[in-house]
């Protein structure tokens, strides 16, 4: 199949990219730097340099490629995280997930593509109320945190313009990353003992190895109904449970506790309540319909052994299935 990938050099690109090739799909890899470019060639993809703001030139990419499916994985979320100004923090990704959108659409409607996956996510994003794991046919937050509201009605924007296009549209709501690239700021922090655990520490967070991630989206560009899917791992965990599994596994002490009040007033809403109201998320649909499953089945192995390349001795460079 002729796959035009969109923001093919970041975390879920660059490993999406070579399965693509791999499984025997002609690339056309997108980014905005020309330096970029024989890195893509190197993973065996045709590369182009577009801005995905910029409507023309998508549409001109998109022309040439002739793809029958894209894969939208355009985010603006490299450098520093900045929860107390969450919708500033991701200004640039909701608009890579409305414009950008509708430019890809639009590119893929002029062009008869008959498949668009656009990357979504689910964690924060779920009702805060009722059951600690979540599916597809739950409800979005309905009173998402003031700092979230953009970001939120971009992730509502993406998922209804997919899947109401005149196409095959998919949209993976994708777990929290971990993985090489990924989880690196991450285990920076519980190293230097920075993430306490606020409140209880009840949250409930679903993780998703970034290998897992390209996997599911090779899948959903290969088969499987239009529709809306959460691809995260089999282990949806309280903060309680993988916050110090995740210090003791990077050889950290023991994460801080801190009450939900002093960590609001710390940390602002949105880190308080994904430390203790957030809610997880089931994969069932994409095991079922995508013929899916991750092969890091739980964050306990993936921490353990997943966060770098580097395979642990130990094992013999093996994992267990
Ligand atoms: N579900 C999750 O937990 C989740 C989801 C996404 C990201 N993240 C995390 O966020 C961090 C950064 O993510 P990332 O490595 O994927 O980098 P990123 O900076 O978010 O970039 C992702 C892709 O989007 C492209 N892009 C950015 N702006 C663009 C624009 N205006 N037009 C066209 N393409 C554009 C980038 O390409 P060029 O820069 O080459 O143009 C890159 O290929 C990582 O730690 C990652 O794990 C987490």
């Amino acid at each position: 199949m002729r796959v035009f990938v969109a923001g093919a050099t970041g975390a879920i690109g660059i490993r999406l990219v070579p399965k693509l090739v791999a499984r025997g799909h002609d690339v056309t890899a997108t980014t905005r730097s020309a330096d970029k470019v024989p890195r893509l060639h190197s993973l065996g993809a045709d590369a182009v340099v577009v801005d995905g703001l910029d409507g023309l030139a998508v549409g001109e990419a998109v022309a040439r490629a002739e793809p029958e499916a894209i894969v939208h994985q355009m985010s603006a979320l490299a450098g520093k995280p900045d929860l107390r100004h969450f919708d500033r923090w991701f200004a640039l990704t909701n608009e890579l997930r409305t414009r950008g959108t509708e430019h890809l659409l639009a590119a893929a409607n002029a062009v008869g593509a008959g498949r668009l996956i656009a990357q979504s996510y689910t964690g924060w994003t779920n009702i805060r109320e009722g059951g600690m794991v979540k599916s597809e046919e739950d409800p979005l937050d309905p009173e998402p945190a003031k700092a979230q509201t953009e970001s939120l009605a971009a992730i509502r924007f993406i998922e209804e313009n997919v899947l109401r296009a005149p196409l095959e549209g998919i949209v993976l709501r994708y777990g929290s990353f971990y993985g090489p690239g990924a989880s690196e700021s991450l285990v920076d922090l519980v190293r230097r003992r920075k993430l306490p655990i606020v409140g209880d520490g009840s949250g409930v967070w679903s993780w998703i190895h970034l290998d897992d991630a390209a996997a599911a989206t090779v899948a959903a560009v290969e088969h499987g109904p239009p529709g809306v899917y959460n691809v995260v791992d089999d282990d949806p965990a309280t903060v309680s449970e993988w916050l110090p599994y995740l210090a003791d596994v990077v050889g950290a002490k023991a994460p801080l506790r801190l009450p939900a009040w002093l960590g609001r007033l710390a940390a602002g809403e949105v880190a308080t309540r994904m430390m203790t109201e957030i809610r997880g998320s089931s994969n069932a649909k994409a095991k079922r319909e995508l013929g899916w499953q991750p092969l890091w089945a739980s964050w306990r192995q993936g921490f353990r052994d997943g966060l770098t390349d580097a395979r642990p001795a130990a094992r013999g460079g093996e994992r267990a299935a």
